[in-house]
């Protein structure tokens, strides 16, 4: 096992009615704050609405700024830094997905920058300050209510880029999963599948002795998919207990308690990132797409770990395939559960045009190799996008 440091500072508040709390605890860092959201789902469900209440009764006011689109745009972040600018505001409030709260994280350290932000994706500078930022989470997913890290596109490549920062971990999140009854099926199971990708990440690992967070992964998986199938495709849209297993699930997921003593690996977001940026379709879409290629790619890398993955998570029974037969059973089962829940799991089911592979792959490894379970080059990438065609 690695050494490691394991903080995570954000106040976590779960459960029925919580938004009620925005007021109380905004109120603790600041009175007149930027209000970051979409300007759609938060609007439609009213939800917006009860958080503006609160902040109201705790007499915090606010700068309101809309328009936050799945695969978060820079040309707003530059708005909102102006606009943090200009009205000396203090604090970010994110009302909605990952996409805006890593908006809001970019906002939090362009206040205090006086270049331009995307110095910071684009590892020109490191981020060492930023505004305080906290959420009240619509969607489980990115696991962003309380991780250090912020993904935004610039429209300019287009690139998706990615800044981890301590300083951008939230000081507090609000989670009710009530909040969640009105995800489409569809953006529930992206959701599902980032989570998983997240736990994966950290699963496939060539740390040896790392039994207690492997068991820990593996239960969690397992909690997901269970749920999912309880979501999705048992008529659960409106069940609090599913809903609520899953909403906890996306933050232990990112919070990287899975993470501690292991390298993680961190290969397939990074190819993944090349796919929502260039396609622009959901990044847990392109997970679907992306992990059982990686995986397959991987087949002769560590099979005994893979195998493992198929036994616990899949539940293969090791007792009647070789462990290579195992993984690919693994695969299999892996893929019918993604496209059970509607997500597609090819370029071809996508729908995405395979030409882009060359330029997607040599994107990919900008900053050089990805991956720590096995390193990737550029030639690795495309091989991979391959395994995905169909
Ligand atoms: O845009 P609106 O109208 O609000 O609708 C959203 C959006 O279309 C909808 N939605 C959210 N809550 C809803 C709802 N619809 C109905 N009812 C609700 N309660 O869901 C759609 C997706 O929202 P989005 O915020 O984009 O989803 P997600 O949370 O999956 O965030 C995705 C972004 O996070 C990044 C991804 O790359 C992607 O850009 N990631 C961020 C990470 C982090 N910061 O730690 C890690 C992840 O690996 C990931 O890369
Ligand atoms: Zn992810």
């Amino acid at each position: 096992m690695q050494n490691f440091e394991y903080y995570n500072r954000t106040k976590i508040i779960f459960g029925k009615g919580t938004e009620e709390r925005t007021g109380s605890e905004t109120a603790r860092y600041s009175k007149r704050v930027l209000l970051h959201h979409s300007g759609g789902s938060v609007v439609r469900t009213g939800y917006l609405d009860k958080v503006k209440e609160s902040l109201k009764a705790a007499g915090v006011s606010w700068v309101e700024l809309d328009g936050v689109k799945p695969n978060p745009r820079l040309s707003l972040v530059h708005q909102g830094v102006e606009i943090c600018k200009r009205e000396k505001l203090d604090f970010v409030l994110a009302v909605g997905g990952g996409s805006v709260i890593d908006s809001a994280k970019a906002i939090a350290i362009g206040a205090l920058y006086d270049g331009d932000v995307w110095d910071f994706y684009d590892r020109k500078k490191t981020a060492v300050e930023a505004l305080p930022v906290a959420t009240v989470l619509t969607i489980p997913a990115a696991g962003s209510e309380s991780s250090i890290s912020s993904v935004i596109t610039n429209e300019a490549g287009p690139w998706k880029r990615a800044v981890d920062e301590e300083c951008l971990r939230p000081v507090f999140s609000i989670l009710n999963p009530e909040a969640t009854f009105t995800l489409p099926a569809f953006q529930t199971a992206c959701g599902v599948a980032d989570m998983l990708a997240h736990i994966m990440e950290r699963y496939f690992t060539k740390e040896s002795h790392v039994e207690l967070t492997d068991e820990l992964c593996e239960g969690a998986m397992r909690a997901i998919i269970r749920n999912a199938r309880r979501v999705i495709t048992g008529g659960g849209a409106l069940d609090y207990d599913a809903r609520a297993e899953l909403m906890w699930a996306g933050s232990i997921a990112h919070n990287n308690l899975l993470g501690t003593g292991r390298i993680g690996d961190w290969g397939s977001h990074m190819i993944e990132h090349e796919i929502s940026a260039v396609f622009d379709i959901a990044h847990g879409a392109g997970l679907a797409i992306v992990f059982p290629a990686w995986i397959a790619y991987n087949l002769k890398e560590d099979t005994p770990r893979l195998a493992r993955f198929a036994a616990k998570v899949w539940g293969v029974d090791g007792a009647f395939y070789d462990y290579e037969q195992a993984v690919l059973e693994g695969i299999f089962r892996m893929k019918n559960f993604f496209k059970s829940i509607g997500l597609p799991v090819s370029f071809e089911d996508a729908k995405l045009d395979s030409a882009k592979i060359p330029l997607m792959a040599e994107q990919a490894v900008k900053f050089g190799p990805v991956g720590n379970y096995r390193k990737l080059y550029a030639q690795d990438i495309e091989a991979i996008y391959r395994l995905a065609l169909k």
